[in-house]
């Protein structure tokens, strides 16, 4: 093989690599926010659940009101307790999103809404083990006014560990008090930001160092209907005003594990915008068409009827980037964030398809390229699976000249391997593409996180070749989706599997890491007898230079069962360091996958080799993914 260092083909956006974040399999509520209790504001579908009732006669002294005014319609439920008439203490217990993962010597810390209009009761505080038994407690005396909401906070510190915990509380005394947003977050979240995120989760997105988050989905855009799709502006300012919806993923598609799925949007656009900035990605936000999910209702808004959406994505833009004098910067420094977030990127649409999408589209591309030229519009192709509509929409998106398309591809790994080719003879003068959603779905599986085994990451690294040696046309690419918490999936495989404690990462997850972690600044050619590598033999590779930290990096796939030996020639005026630094990936059997509670099957290992007058030479395990990295 040889490599002419030279001669650069293109340049590659230094974005390329990014993440795909949706609240699909517990994603956000029960996974990255660190939020620990369940229907912390009773505002579930069914408005008691995750809590239990503890006590006699509790249907009479705790019950379940509901606010008329105004400015309490996004939050209208509340609990009263009254414990003037009960004959035993009474208590409420939470049972967490699957338990909750309770850490010895870790502070909790809990939060409450209020009201009581006269002194009497006494609130005991509890963490508790999956036995029952306590292991944190402390104790809060509400204060009195007879009209005024206020808040309480306390900490408990766990004594022991338990991955499956509980929370309770005891109102001692006679009285009556009301309460709400009841809250319980662990000390160790990301930034030690209150209420924030759960540190692990956003450390592995961090490792990744992506160019972009994508965000906030997805289905969850479109919505089951309309009424259910993602509202941003619902999802910003105080967190008991955050109107919660039930998850889209909670309905038709719904795992019978997940009928107690909802968006509380405590991880709201703001959150979202924070993170990005935090892991040093763009934001790169998606919003609602004027279409629902066409998997399910389909419902559309009238053409002549979208101002309300198109209004949404221009105050989004303000959100993002308007100074704090107007009126939705305000809102973004009143939260913290007086700096703009710089948004560059703006998705119109997800996996909506047909003329109804196209007609809706070209009026939010006509609006906002008048407004806010600086944003580059991103337009959804859909699914690749959809075959005709995808090539609708590819022909109809060019012709519209959006910016960039956004192409969807869940595929066996065959398909991976024979599609590494897909961009080498693209229209290099038309919109650029965005892999949005990508994943090889593998069938051999008897075990959730099996899906995500060694032959699907295998073949998606060899795919990823074919977009690495195109990024002058491929410019973002992601794969989707992102976590999966154990006990709480619909979707399957994913990219990170989570439970209440730890993160697993997938194979795939390395394979994107090699890719997101060495992206370049250039694309570099990369040929057998001058002839892209991709798929002879067996054997896909790509090449690219960075010119600013003055290495190469070649990545190399063999997905053949047989060891290869590779003769690699850096052709160019560089001077080469003596060794390379060699990363692999590679597992005993194509069916190998990294188990939640267990040690990591598959990760990457590091060696070096020896680089002479300008020839490395390679040897190749069988079904083994390479990434060699050069300086100069
Ligand atoms: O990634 C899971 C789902 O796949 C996304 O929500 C949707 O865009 C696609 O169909």
């Amino acid at each position: 093989f040889t490599v002419d260092m030279n001669k650069p083909k293109g340049e590659i956006n230094p974005n390329m690599w990014g993440i795909f974040f949706e609240d699909i399999n517990m994603g956000a509520d029960g996974g990255i926010y660190a939020e620990l209790i369940k229907n912390r504001s009773f505002e579930f579908f069914r408005p008691m659940m995750g809590w239990e009732k503890l006590g006699k006669n509790t249907e009479a002294s705790m019950t379940i009101l509901n606010r008329q005014e105004e400015e309490h319609q996004a939050n209208p439920r509340y609990l009263r307790v009254d414990t003037r008439k009960a004959d035993t203490t009474l208590g409420l217990k939470n049972e967490g999103f699957r338990g909750m993962g309770i850490k010895e010597g870790l502070a909790y810390d809990f939060s409450v809404l209020y009201r009581q209009a006269n002194a009497g009761i006494r609130v005991k505080l509890e963490l508790l083990d999956s036995t029952g038994q306590v292991i944190a407690e402390t104790a809060f005396q509400p204060t009195a006014d007879v009209q005024n909401w206020q808040s309480a906070e306390a900490r408990l510190v766990a004594t022991k560990t338990d991955p499956k915990g509980s929370f309770r509380m005891w109102f001692e005394g006679k009285g009556v008090i009301d309460l709400d947003m009841i809250s319980l977050f662990p000390e160790d979240t990301w930034k030690g930001r209150k209420k924030g995120l759960r540190a692990d989760m956003v450390q592995a997105l961090a490792d990744l160092k992506p160019g972009f988050i994508r965000f906030p989905g997805g289905c969850i855009v479109e919505g089951f209907d309309l009424s259910q799709r993602f509202q941003w502006k619902k999802t910003v300012g105080a967190i008991e005003d955050r109107q919660l919806i039930i998850n889209r993923w909670n309905t038709e598609f719904a795992h019978r594990l997940t009928p107690d799925y909802f968006q509380t949007f405590g991880l709201g656009f703001y959150e979202y915008f924070l993170m990005a900035e935090d892991i040093g990605a763009e934001p790169l936000p998606i919003l609602n068409c004027g279409m629902a999910c066409q998997f399910n209702t389909g419902e559309l808004v009238p053409l002549d009827e979208l101002d309300p959406y198109i209004q949404d994505a221009i105050d989004l833009i303000e959100f993002a980037n308007g100074s704090v004098n107007t009126t939705w910067g305000k809102v973004r420094a009143d939260m913290g964030h007086p700096e703009p977030f710089n948004l560059k990127l703006l998705g119109v649409g997800n996996e909506n398809w047909g003329p109804q999408y196209v007609e809706r589209l070209a009026v939010f591309q006509k609006i906002l390229k008048e407004k806010h030229p600086e944003v580059e519009i991103i337009a959804s192709a859909g699914p690749y699976s959809s075959g005709e509509y995808f090539e609708y929409l590819d022909k109809e998106l060019r012709t519209m000249n959006v910016d960039i398309i956004d192409e969807h591809f869940y595929q066996e790994p065959k398909w991976f391997l024979n599609n590494a080719k897909r961009y080498d003879n693209y229209d290099r003068q038309g919109p650029k593409i965005f892999a949005g959603e990508y994943a090889a779905h593998s069938r051999a599986a008897t075990h959730a996180e099996q899906r995500n085994n060694w032959e699907a990451a295998l073949s998606e690294a060899a795919f990823l070749t074919g977009l690495e040696r195109n990024a002058d046309v491929v410019q973002l690419a992601s794969y989707a989706p992102l976590f999966a918490h154990a006990e709480g999936w619909q979707w399957n495989p994913n990219l990170i599997w989570v439970d209440n404690m730890k993160v697993y990462p997938t194979p795939s997850y390395y394979v994107q890491k090699a890719y997101s972690n060495n992206t370049g600044t250039h694309i570099l050619s990369l040929l057998d007898q001058g002839a892209a590598v991709a798929g002879q033999d067996s054997v896909y590779a790509s090449a690219v230079l960075d010119e600013e930290h003055r290495n190469i990096t070649l990545k190399l796939v063999n997905v053949s069962g047989q060891a290869k030996q590779i003769a690699l020639n850096l052709n160019g005026s560089q001077k080469l360091a003596k060794s390379a630094q060699v990363e692999f990936i590679t597992a005993n059997d194509l069916g190998a996958f990294n188990a939640v509670g267990k040690e990591l099957r598959v990760v990457p290992q590091q060696t070096t080799l020896p680089v002479n007058k300008k020839k490395l030479d390679l040897p190749m395990q069988p079904h083994a993914f390479y990434t060699i990295k050069i300086t100069y």
